[in-house]
């Protein structure tokens, strides 16, 4: 009884050990971060550098530059003339936009995959993850935080391990809705199943890519903020921002939404769910709205009509119908929080 007991478990660690070699081979042929918007992203983080400069690193990139002016003549930067040139989409837009702009671009690229191991359909955890990087910036606007442009990376790329994981998820869940509820329940049932979670595989692909240490020790702690060593409060505001953008789509009203916070991400950033609740509500019709537009514009390509999924996406991002009034201590849930 007792050898078999042991002959099981062996076959079962052999199992995960054979399972982690195949994480381990798609992670080495993901394919690495656009390498000209990284170096578009390092030289406009410092100040010496010209607006020529700038338009010829972009040029460097045939496709990447033709997507930069296709976006600028959009809808959503609203421009009063038509922008015919890289320098021109600099100058108009600004550094500061055009960062973004390539930033959503290139991991648009890397995230739109349908995700069925987590329910996902393509474009859903770019627009997730797009929603997470807007609420990281407003969390950083709130506490003064000054690395706001690397948190808006971080949020859009967090869950970037999930991309490696999805197909393995297919083979092995049987509880998919667990998964689906996202948080510390699915990473232990990841961990379960696979041997390993979307938060530890997005610190390897972090190294893999280059990305900074910073990067990697906030990718690993996502869900655990108190485990960061150094950086335990870009940790909790993407912690936050990840879980506002969760909650946003998942609670019926803003006291729910807010319960569901992770309380040591709130500590650290010496944060109540009361002083949250009025951004929750703020964000939520500011991220609808550019939910809307960027899979309008990007997940539309030239002539490829709608990507499949940004539609049923946008669709779950519909206003939840709060109202000022729901903001009243004593509504709801309200008791509990204020
Ligand atoms: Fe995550
Ligand atoms: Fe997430």
């Amino acid at each position: 009884m007792r050898a078999a007991f042991s002959w099981e478990k062996e076959a079962a660690v052999e199992e995960l050990e054979v399972l982690m070699e195949r994480i381990r081979e798609r992670i080495e042929k993901m394919p690495a971060m656009n390498a000209v918007a990284l170096e578009l992203l390092r030289v406009t983080s410092g100040d010496g550098y010209s607006f020529q400069e700038v338009a010829d690193i972009l040029a460097s990139d045939a496709s990447l530059a033709a997507r930069v002016l296709r976006l600028a003549n959009s809808a959503y930067y609203g421009l009063p003339r038509r922008v015919e040139s890289l320098g021109m989409a600099v100058s108009m837009i600004g550094v500061r936009a055009l960062r973004r702009m390539v930033m959503n671009i290139t991991t648009y690229d890397l995230l739109k995959v349908n995700l069925l191991g987590y329910g996902l359909e393509e474009g859903g955890l770019w627009a997730h993850s797009l929603a997470a990087s807007l609420a990281a910036a407003e969390l950083c606007d709130l506490i003064a935080y000054p690395h706001q442009e690397e948190m808006r990376l971080v949020g859009l790329l967090h869950d970037v391990g999930k991309v490696i994981l999805s197909p393995f998820l297919e083979e092995a869940v049987e509880d998919r809705e667990v998964l689906m509820a996202g948080g510390r329940t699915g990473l232990k049932l990841e961990s379960e199943l696979l041997g390993i979670n979307h938060a530890e595989v997005g610190a390897l692909i972090a190294d893999r890519w280059n990305l900074s240490p910073r990067f990697e020790e906030i990718l690993r702690c996502h869900h655990a903020p108190e485990e960061s060593a150094n950086l335990p409060r870009g940790t909790a505001i993407v912690n936050l921002a990840d879980s506002m953008v969760r909650e946003l789509i998942r609670s019926e009203e803003p006291f729910k939404a807010v319960m569901g916070l992770d309380r040591a991400a709130l500590r650290i950033l010496h944060l109540t769910e009361a002083d949250l609740l009025p951004h929750l509500v703020s964000i939520n019709s500011r991220i609808l709205e550019e939910i809307r537009q960027w899979t309008g514009e990007v997940l539309e390509e030239d002539g490829a009509g709608e990507a499949p999924g940004g539609a049923e996406y946008r669709d779950e991002w519909e206003p939840l119908g709060w109202e000022e009034g729901d903001l009243r201590p004593g509504k709801g849930e309200g008791n509990r929080v204020l």
